[in-house]
């Protein structure tokens, strides 16, 4: 598994991933994590879990992947091929602001993505997903439609899915990611967000 801090990419091994997670019971994944704030921001609020930011883009974990705090790691990992040293481990994940592949493969209901979550989760597990207006338009879906899509395709790959909730600038403004901040000072602050269960 390729983890990053700063420009150095260390492959590690089982062995050094399974002593880093030695003491923690709940593992957090953030996917598509973009900077990493929203993850470095869970684990400093809450040292008891272990929470791993992903992203298939090195550059972006650049900066923030250089902090070191013992209940952190960032990896560079496609969304749609997740490490297998990840299997059900993980007790919570979230996909907040999707883009591209990973918006893409939502919508599709790709199974490389969901049966790549279905695989990391360790039942029961929560997922949270936060989408905003821009990223489904370019991808051709209005919000509510694309997020009702998504939705369906978590049904169908096991998920119970709760009730979608509108975020506002002022919720966007408050959320800790980098891309929520950027949306909510942007032209096209709607969002909205819901949790599934599985
Ligand atoms: C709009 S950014 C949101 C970043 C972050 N979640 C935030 O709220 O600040 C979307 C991120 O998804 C990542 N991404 C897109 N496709 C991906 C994929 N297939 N696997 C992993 N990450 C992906 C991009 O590299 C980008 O960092």
């Amino acid at each position: 598994m390729e983890t990053i801090r700063g420009r150095t990419s260390l492959d590690l091994t089982w062995t050094d991933f399974y002593a880093r997670l030695a003491n923690y019971n709940r593992i957090f994944l953030d996917l598509g994590t973009g900077d990493g704030k929203f993850a470095f921001c869970h684990a400093q609020s809450f040292p008891s879990h272990f929470v791993i930011g992903a992203d298939s883009c090195r550059e972006n974990l650049r900066d923030l992947s250089r902090a070191s705090l013992p209940n952190l790691l960032y990896i560079v990992a496609s969304a749609q091929a997740l490490p297998h040293e990840l299997s059900g481990l993980v007790s919570h994940a979230t996909i907040n602001f999707p883009w591209g592949s990973l918006l893409e493969s939502l919508l599709t209901g790709d199974p490389l993505l969901m049966r790549g979550l279905e695989n990391v989760v360790q039942s029961p597990a929560s997922l949270g997903i936060r989408l905003n207006g821009g990223a489904l338009s370019e991808a051709g879906w209005s919000l509510e439609d694309g997020a009702e899509q998504i939705c369906i395709n978590l049904v169908g790959a096991g998920w119970q899915v709760g009730r979608l909730i509108s975020m506002d600038s002022r919720a966007l403004r408050n959320f800790p990611s980098t891309w929520a901040k950027r949306l909510a000072f942007g032209r096209d602050p709607r969002a909205v967000q819901f949790s599934a269960r599985i």
